[in-house]
Order: C-alpha cells, then structure tokens, then sequence
C-alpha cells in the first residue's frame, strides 16, 4: 500500500490532521491500535479555546459544536471560600471559550473521515515507523495476522504520549523536560445539573476541586487526590461530601449530587520533547508534550501541532519544496511553552502541596490578590486561558 502521509493515532490530533490533509487534496492513512469504540470511551477535558473553535470550523466539523456547545464568557475561581468571576468576554473584546467534551469533537471528526472515504485502519498493532531519516519512510504494522507495509512521504506520529513515534526516534537525538506533580485528579461525571454556569476552579486547605459540566445536565467535577490513592477508595458519598467541603458555603449548598457514571484517576505531569521531529517524522500533540489538565490546555496545544503541520505539508507538497517543513518544531514550540508555562502556574496556584510551608502559603494568596485586583493581573489570566494566537507561518 501507498499514501503521502500515514498518521500513527486516531486520537482527536489524528483524525483532525487526516481531515485537514484529505481537504487539501492529500492522501493519507490512520493506523490506530485500539478500536473506534475504545478511543470514544475515554472521558477528557472539554474547554475549547476560541482559536481550536475556528480550527474546527475551517476543518468543517463545527456544525454539531455550534449547535451544542456551550459559549462561555466567564470563568471562575473561587479562593478559599470567595467566588471571583473573570469576565472573558469584556477582558478580551468578545473573545471566549466553548465548552464542548473533546470525546464529541472526536466523534464529529469520526464521522467526518468516514463521509470523506479517508482510510482508517483501527486494531493495528506492532506499528513501527522505518527509514524515517531516508528519503523513503515506511510503516508495518498486523491487522488481523496479517502483516501490512505502507510506503509515504511523511510520518505524523499522533499517538499520544506512550506511543510508538517518539520511541522511533534515535537515542541522543531528543531532549526531554519533565515535571511530575505529587497529586492527582479524581474525576466524577453525574447526570446532574451543574454546580454553576461557569466553570469553578477553587483553591481550598484541603486541596483544589473544580466544577465543570458536559452540558445543563450533565456535570464533571474534580477533586486533588494524593498521587498514590486509588478510586476504590471513593464511594460517591465521599466524593460529594469532600467537594463540597472545598466550595464556597453557599456553592456546596446548592450542589445537586447523584450517582457516579464514571469516575478515575489522572496523574499530573508537565512533558515536552525538543525537537518535535526527525528526518521525515513529525510528533503531533501528547505524542510530543503533556500538560496537567488545570486550564484545559491538553487538547487545545495538540490541536495547535495539527494546524502548523498541516499548513506546512500543505505548503511542501504545492510548492514542491519541503524545506519548510524543517520549521514545525519551532514553529510548535514557542506556543507550547507558553501553555506549559500557564499550566503549571495555575497548577502550582490552585494546588496545596505537600511541602508548602506557612510563608509559602501567604505568598500563594497574596499572589492571587495582586492579579484578580489588577485589570492587568486579570487580563493575563484571560488571554492565556482563551489561548495566545497561532504563530504565522512567515
Ligand atoms: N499504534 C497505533 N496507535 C497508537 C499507538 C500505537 N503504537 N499508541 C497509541 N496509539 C493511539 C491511541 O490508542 C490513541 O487513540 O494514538 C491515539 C492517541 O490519542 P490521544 O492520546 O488522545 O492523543 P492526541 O490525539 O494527541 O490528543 C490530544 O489532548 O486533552 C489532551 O491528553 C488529552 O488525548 C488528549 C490530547
Ligand atoms: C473538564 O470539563 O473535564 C475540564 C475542564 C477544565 C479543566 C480540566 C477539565 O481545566
């Protein structure tokens, strides 16, 4: 078999590079491990940046979102105990954040690979890229027991963190800069209506919890846990009784408890690997950087790689020069380390720490003073949190 470019990973980085690609008149296949079903299982942030917003609308796969996602003009952070809104919308003439679940950005990008007749191959194991430094890159994989061989031009490696892409890459050629939190989030999604309108991220004693929502019925909270704790230590009674401990009085009132549909356990780990490619193989989103989920920042960052490379395959193969595709790296990584920086303030801001001491502590609340009571201080907020522009390609 022969394509132009084969995407390793039918995560949303995948699937919204292969539409991208197909759009522009170039060919290309998905090899994806897991089957359709097993990717759209798994629960993930759901806060769009304005700028992913756009992405998906050019890429033709917004008509869903813009019927059910949910526009917000604000975001809140309640510091112990005291509720302050951020008013995205004023702060940034009009621009704002839509709260969609990435799990339905998936699917609608699913939906449209299939009306495209793109090729996806799901169930593929042993996938390995090969040559990726030559002229000639291939990748093989099983389907089925039987072995597969696809020759292409490029390799985006859109597997997430623990796939195979960056492994490919030789020993010596990659640079890793890593941050582990001592804390994880639990997460519960209920069918019941949300704590608020907008979404709450609190700082608390006991620890950071915030409020978020799928839609008006349907509600996604999160609790700090220690690193080494397990779900099976949280019924739902401890779940809702723990939150509410950490909201403000009158928000913990309110709350509409219910049982669980899902509930799980995510580390924090802030990842990015330098370069984002080699030879003829490019990594796309978590396959090349991870960020903690405080600011929603995972799959917006991702989605951000897929732009930039589309645009500069796009522009390789119209021109016939590929010079430019030396660039991505670079062109990724300015904007990620921005997201990287941002993640890990809000992170370290909203967190209690094990270690934090009693001066530690101060200097954290008197942090969040000086930016909510600054228009400046809020305003940095806002930008980060709605997304800093994409870089131009010139
Ligand atoms: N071969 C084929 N497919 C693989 C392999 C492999 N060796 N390893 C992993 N995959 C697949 C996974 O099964 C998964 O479907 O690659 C896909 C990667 O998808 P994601 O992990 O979702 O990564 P990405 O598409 O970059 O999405 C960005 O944003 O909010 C964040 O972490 C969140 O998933 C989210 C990400
Ligand atoms: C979510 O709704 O799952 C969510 C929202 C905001 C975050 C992280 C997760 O920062």
């Amino acid at each position: 078999m022969r394509t132009q470019v084969v995407i390793i990973g039918a995560g949303p980085s995948g699937l919204l590079l292969g539409q991208l690609l197909s759009r522009s008149g170039i060919d290309n296949v998905i090899l994806e491990r897991q089957s359709a079903e097993h990717v759209l299982s798994r629960i993930r942030a759901g806060v769009l940046e304005q700028g992913t917003v756009d992405l998906l609308r050019q890429a033709g796969v917004s008509e869903r979102l813009e019927h059910e996602g949910q526009v917000h003009h604000g975001v809140e952070f309640a510091i112990d105990g005291k509720r302050e809104r951020l008013d995205l919308h004023e702060l940034l003439d009009g621009r704002c954040v839509t709260v969609y679940g990435q799990t339905e950005v998936t699917r609608d990008l699913m939906a449209a690979r299939k009306a495209s007749g793109g090729i996806t191959l799901y169930h593929a194991s042993a996938v390995q890229p090969h040559e990726i430094a030559g002229e000639s890159p291939y990748v093989t994989c099983q389907i089925a027991g039987e072995s597969v061989r696809i020759d292409c031009d490029y390799i985006a490696g859109c597997d997430g963190f623990h796939g195979v892409s960056r492994q490919a890459i030789p020993a010596g050629v990659l640079t890793e800069y890593e941050r582990v939190y001592p804390f994880g989030w639990l997460g519960l999604l209920s069918d019941t209506p949300p704590a608020s309108e907008e979404l709450i991220y609190a700082s608390h004693a006991r620890g950071f919890a915030l409020c978020s929502m799928r839609s008006a019925t349907r509600s996604r909270y999160y609790l700090q846990v220690d690193a080494g704790d397990a779900v099976e230590n949280w019924s739902d009674e401890r779940f809702w009784e723990e939150l509410k401990a950490r909201l403000p009085e009158e928000t913990a009132a309110q709350l509409v408890t219910g049982p669980s549909l899902e509930k799980s356990i995510a580390p924090l780990r802030s990842y990015v690997v330098e370069p984002m490619q080699y030879g003829r193989l490019f990594l796309v989103g978590d396959a090349a950087h991870i960020v903690p989920p405080t600011g929603a920042k995972g799959l917006n960052l991702a989605l951000g790689d897929v732009r930039n490379l589309h645009l500069l395959l796009e522009r390789a193969y119209r021109t016939g020069n590929p010079s430019c595709l030396e660039r991505y790296s670079e062109l990724c990584l300015k904007r990620i380390w921005a997201a990287v920086r941002f993640s890990w303030w809000m992170t370290t801001a909203l967190h209690r720490f094990p270690d934090t001491d009693a001066f530690t502590q101060r200097v954290q609340d008197a942090e969040w003073r000086a930016l909510l009571d600054s228009r400046a201080g809020r305003t940095t907020i806002a930008e980060n949190y709605v997304g800093l522009p994409f870089p131009a390609l010139d």
